[in-house]
C-alpha cells in the first residue's frame, strides 16, 4: 500500500542526508577582491533572459521556454528519480509520483495548476514528476543573501543560490551532478504585462515559484532554506491530507513579486500567512532602513530583524540558521560573510564589493549554482553562474 507516510518519509530522509553529511570547513580564504566584473574560474557564465507573458492563459506560458530546456529538465528530473529510488530502493514512492502524485496532492491553486499542467505536455514529463521537482525546490536551498545600506541610503541586494543536496557525486570529476545540471537550468524570466516588466526573477526552468526576484522601483525579495524541528514535513503531510490553506512558500514569493505593490504590504504578508515549510524570507526596498530578514514557523513569525542604520545596522546577513543560534561550525557561511562586510565598510558597497564577498570560500561553495545582484532603485538585475573549483568545499 502507497500513503502519503511514504512520501513524508523519503522528504525526511532527504534532508537528513543534506543536513547531516556536512563536513568540516577545510577550505575556506581570506576575503576576495578584484573578482567584478566576472571571470575566471570561479566564473560559469552568464545567465539566459526569457520572457514570461502574463497575459496568456497560465497553461501556455512557458511553452516557449519549456520546449528549449526540455532536453535539460528530462536529465534533471530522472537523477530525481534515481536519488528518490536510492532512498526507497523498493521503488514504491517513484510509483506513487508516476501514478497518482498528483492526485494525492490534490489541486495547487491558480496558476499554479494550470502552469504545472502546461509545463508537463510541453515536456512530456509527468505532471507528477513536475510536481516532485516543484517540491524539490522547497526544501533543499542553501544559501547567502545579504541586504546593505551606503551612508546616502542607497540598498543593495545580493545572493548566493546553494542547491543543499549532498548526493550524486560524479566520481569521475568530483562536480555534484544535481548542482552542474541545475546551471544548465538557470534562467532569467522576466514577467510581463502588457509588454511591461511586472518582476523579474532567476529560477530553473521547470519550477514556477520564486526564489529569488524583485520588483523594479518597488523590492527585492529572496528566500533561504530553514531547517526546523517543527518543520516541513509536517506541513507537506497535512497539505496531503487535505488541509491546503497554507502556501508552499515558492509560490508565496512568486505572488507576492507578481501582485505586490510596496515593500510595507509585502512585509506584512510575509510575516502573516501560514506556510507549509519554515524559511526566511530577505526582503529589500528602496528606502532607508527597508531591508529585513523574516525568520518564520509554519504559522508564525519568530523575528524580524530590520536595517537600522542610524544604531549602526547597515546590513543584514542570512545563511540557514537563525540569528540569534550559532551556525553549525562546519557550515558557518555567516561569520565570513560578516566580517568580510566590515572590512568592505560602509564607504564601498557596490555591486564589485558584494560579488567580492559571494565569491569567498565558504559562502562560494560547491553548491552554489548562481550568485544574483539587485539594485532596486536603479533597475539593475545581474545573475552569474559560480563554479567552485577544488580545493572547495561541498559539504
Ligand atoms: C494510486 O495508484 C495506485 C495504483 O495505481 C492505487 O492502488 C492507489 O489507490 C492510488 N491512490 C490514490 C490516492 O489515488
Ligand atoms: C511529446 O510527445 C508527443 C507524442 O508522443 C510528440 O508528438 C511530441 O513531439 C513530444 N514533445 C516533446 C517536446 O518531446
Ligand atoms: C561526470 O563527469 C564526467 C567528466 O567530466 C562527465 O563526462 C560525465 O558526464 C559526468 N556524469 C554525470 C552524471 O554528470
Ligand atoms: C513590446 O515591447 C518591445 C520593446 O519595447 C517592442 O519592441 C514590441 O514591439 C512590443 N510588443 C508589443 C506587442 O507591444
Ligand atoms: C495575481 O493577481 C491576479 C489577478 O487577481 C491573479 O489572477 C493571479 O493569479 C495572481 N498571481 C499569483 C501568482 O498569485
Ligand atoms: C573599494 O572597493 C574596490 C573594489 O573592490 C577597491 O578596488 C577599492 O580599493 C576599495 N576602496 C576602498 C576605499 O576601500
Amino acid at each position: 500500500m502507497l500513503g502519503p507516510c511514504h512520501l513524508t518519509f523519503v522528504l525526511l530522509a532527504m534532508a537528513i542526508t543534506c543536513t547531516g553529511t556536512q563536513r568540516t570547513s577545510l577550505w575556506t580564504e581570506d576575503c576576495r577582491k578584484s573578482m567584478y566584473p566576472p571571470s575566471g574560474p570561479t566564473y560559469r557564465g552568464p545567465v539566459p533572459w526569457y520572457a514570461i507573458n502574463l497575459d496568456l492563459p497560465p497553461y501556455d506560458r512557458w511553452h516557449e521556454l519549456m520546449t528549449n530546456k526540455q532536453p535539460v529538465l528530462k536529465i534533471i528530473v530522472n537523477s530525481m528519480r534515481n536519488i528518490i529510488n536510492a532512498l526507497s530502493p523498493s521503488g514504491e514512492v517513484m510509483q506513487m509520483v508516476d501514478g497518482n502524485l498528483s492526485k494525492i496532492l490534490g489541486k495547487f491553486p491558480a496558476p499554479y495548476e494550470e502552469e504545472m499542467k502546461g509545463i508537463s505536455d510541453a515536456t512530456n514529463i509527468s505532471l507528477g514528476e513536475i510536481i516532485a521537482f516543484n517540491i524539490f525546490y522547497e526544501l533543499f536551498t542553501m544559501c547567502t543573501s545579504i541586504i546593505t545600506e551606503d551612508k546616502k541610503g542607497h540598498l543593495l541586494h545580493v545572493r548566493n543560490l546553494d542547491f543543499g543536496i549532498s548526493l550524486g557525486q560524479n566520481v569521475s570529476d568530483s562536480k555534484l551532478v544535481i548542482t552542474e545540471q541545475l546551471k544548465l537550468l538557470t534562467v532569467n524570466l522576466d514577467f510581463k504585462r502588457n509588454n511591461k516588466t511586472v518582476f523579474k526573477a532567476t529560477s530553473f526552468a521547470g519550477y514556477v515559484g520564486a526564489l529569488t526576484g524583485f520588483k523594479p522601483e518597488l523590492f527585492s525579495l529572496t528566500i533561504n532554506e530553514r531547517f526546523s524541528i517543527h518543520g516541513g514535513y509536517l506541513g507537506v503531510l497535512e497539505w496531503i491530507l487535505g488541509k491546503k490553506d497554507a502556501m508552499w512558500i515558492g509560490f508565496i514569493t512568486r505572488s507576492v513579486l507578481e501582485n505586490g505593490t510596496s515593500y510595507e504590504e509585502a512585509k506584512k504578508i510575509l510575516t502573516q500567512a501560514n506556510l507549509l515549510v519554515p524559511a526566511y524570507f530577505i526582503l529589500g526596498g528602496k528606502q532607508s532602513g527597508e531591508g529585513c530578514v523574516i525568520t518564520r514557523e509554519r504559522k508564525d513569525s519568530l523575528d524580524v530583524y530590520e536595517l537600522s542604520p542610524k544604531q549602526g545596522r547597515w546590513y543584514v546577513v542570512q545563511t540557514n540558521y537563525d540569528r540569534w543560534k550559532a551556525p553549525l561550525f562546519h557550515n558557518d557561511r555567516r561569520t565570513p560573510a560578516q566580517m568580510c562586510l566590515k572590512r568592505v565598510t560602509q564607504e564601498n558597497l557596490s555591486f564589485s564589493t558584494l560579488y567580492n564577498i559571494l565569491s569567498t570560500k565558504p559562502i562560494l561553495n560547491k553548491l552554489t549554482v548562481f550568485t544574483t545582484l539587485i539594485d532596486v532603485t536603479s533597475n539593475r538585475y545581474e545573475t552569474y553562474l559560480r563554479d567552485c573549483p577544488h580545493p572547495c568545499m561541498g559539504w
